[in-house]
């Protein structure tokens, strides 16, 4: 009977700071427009700098007062290795690096640019998919590991957009909404304001979201159906890529 209430108060407690959460994420959303943080003087490492969304953001970074250290291992005529899915070990690797000196100051920001390939497996694409669902499950895994340390001074950012006009995707049949390419600069700005803003989870259009909540609520039939109807099944089909 004791016991009983105990674990009853337990579980009303629970609840309650769930509710607590929820509703001060939503505030957040509704009501807040987080204040930019300031990156002047900072050091910030850039990786895959030599092109794509990796030069677009060192731009803005540098343009903001930051000193951006650049990082490419790709070299040109390289560009398929991107593809493949030792690309996310050696983000792992860069991490691993940097981490301890982030730890010891408990201070920082972690930025991985996956992809909503790293959410949604998407036909044509297994070894990208694979390789950006890596990439948010070492995001999320971090996030874990860092907020049970308490070291809440290194924030972390996943960002994952559709499918983006850099060169990498050229070819992918846009006749649907839902992967008409996203515009690169766009794609940099949302980026950059992210992580002033110290935001979590970004997936860009915003819109695709809504996808991600009903992944988790549909059966996994109506799941693919909906890929299909909207298109993005069957999007790699007239897929070109960089040349
Ligand atoms: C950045 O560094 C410059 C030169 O040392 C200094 O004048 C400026 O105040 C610094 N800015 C911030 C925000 O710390």
């Amino acid at each position: 009977m004791w016991f009983g209430l105990v674990v009853t108060f337990e579980y009303t407690q629970a609840f309650f700071i769930l509710i607590y959460y929820w509703i001060k994420a939503l505030g957040r959303v509704l009501f807040v427009h987080d204040v930019e943080k300031n990156v002047e003087n900072e050091t910030i490492l850039v990786t895959g700098a030599g092109s794509g969304l990796g030069r677009g953001v060192a731009k803005r970074l540098a343009a903001l007062g930051a000193t951006v250290v650049l990082w490419d291992v790709n070299e040109k005529g390289n560009e398929d290795t991107k593809r493949q899915i030792l690309d996310s070990w050696s983000s792992a690797k860069v991490l691993k690096s940097f981490l301890g000196s982030m730890l010891a100051a408990n201070r920082g920001h972690i930025v991985t640019i996956a992809s909503g390939a790293g959410i949604f497996g998407i036909s044509k694409l297994t070894d990208y998919c694979s390789s950006k669902y890596a990439a948010v499950g070492l995001h999320d895994a971090l996030t874990a590991e860092l907020k049970q340390q308490h070291k809440y001074g290194i924030q972390t950012t996943v960002i994952c957009p559709t499918f983006i006009n850099t060169g990498m995707f050229h070819g992918v049949s846009g006749t649907a909404t839902s992967v008409s390419l996203l515009d690169e600069n766009y794609v940099c700005d949302s980026i950059v304001e992210a992580i002033r803003k110290n935001k979590h989870f970004v997936m860009l259009p915003p819109s695709t979201t809504l996808f991600y909540i009903l992944k988790g609520l549909l059966p996994n039939e109506c799941t693919g159906r909906f890929l299909r109807f909207f298109g993005l099944s069957n999007a790699m089909d007239t897929f070109v890529g960089r040349k």
